[in-house]
């Protein structure tokens, strides 16, 4: 299983568990990690998230073979139903960070409510360089967490941020020697809490934006979708997979 969930304390764990390819998602692995989140929040035991990978890495964002269209043949569905599953939910998320967030792994982050990283964590939103184009509602949303200068650069540059900077412009809740650790304590002090009243908050916090990121999303999918296909995207995808 490269997706692992587990529960501890009232906490549903789902870790990304593919670290021979650096957690690089499939199709199968998201559906699996959307499947988790939707039974956390209609189970009364579980009152938090905790979204993490494995040792010295997050994840290498979506698998770039799916992008060539083989695997699944450049389906972007079920990572798009993952993104707009954690910006629904109303269950608290929480996100543990170690080594490369690559791609969906910053982009995830935007729709967690608490997020610790290991000083080594490493984000980038490379959508340029891959010549496609942001996704996860990170047009709308990177630009409002983390102020327009250090969104462009990631956007428009592909320029990765470190973990001090990202706790510093407010994607991070704070970086930790052991953030699984410092994670889990907070996914855990979330769900001793009162559970709707914790529901309500976390739905009215993100009343005011919700629909728009929804929208976001969908816009940037069709986008990202038209992007990948070209012949210059192709051609990416193609030298990072055969190269030796
Ligand atoms: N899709 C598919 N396979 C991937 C992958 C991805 N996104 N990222 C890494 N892998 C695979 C590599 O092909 C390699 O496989 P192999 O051992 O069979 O050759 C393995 O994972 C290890 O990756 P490697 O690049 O050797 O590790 P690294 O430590 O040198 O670098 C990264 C780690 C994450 C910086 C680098 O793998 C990378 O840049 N990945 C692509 C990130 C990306 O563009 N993601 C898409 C965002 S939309």
């Amino acid at each position: 299983m490269a997706i692992d969930t587990q529960d501890d304390g009232g906490v549903r764990i789902i870790r990304i568990n593919r670290p021979d390819k650096k957690n690089a998602l499939t199709q199968a692995m998201y559906r699996q990690m959307t499947a988790a989140l939707q039974e956390a929040d209609a189970s009364e035991e579980i009152g938090a998230v905790l979204l993490t990978g494995t040792a010295g890495v997050f994840t290498a964002g979506n698998d770039l073979s799916d992008f060539l269209g083989e695997g699944e043949g450049g389906d972007l569905s079920a990572a798009m139903d993952l993104l707009r599953c954690a910006a629904s939910i109303d269950l608290p998320l929480v996100a543990a960070v170690e080594g490369p967030a690559i791609g969906i792994g910053t982009t995830i982050l935007l729709h967690c409510d608490f997020s610790f990283a290991a000083p080594d964590a490493l984000f980038k939103a490379p959508f340029i360089d891959l010549a496609v184009c942001p996704e996860g509602a990170s047009s709308l949303l990177l630009e409002r967490r983390i102020g327009a200068q250090a969104a462009r650069a990631m956007l428009m540059l592909g320029e990765g941020l470190s973990a001090e900077r990202a706790a510093a412009c407010g994607l991070l809740s704070a970086v930790s020697g052991d953030p699984q650790a410092r994670a889990l304590e907070t996914a855990k002090a979330l769900a001793a809490k009162p559970r709707m009243a914790m529901r309500e908050t976390k739905s009215l916090l993100r009343s005011p934006e919700r629909a728009e990121v929804l929208a976001a999303i969908d816009r940037e999918a069709a986008q990202f979708e038209r992007l990948m296909k070209t012949p210059a995207a192709q051609a990416i995808f193609a030298k990072f997979l055969t190269r030796s």
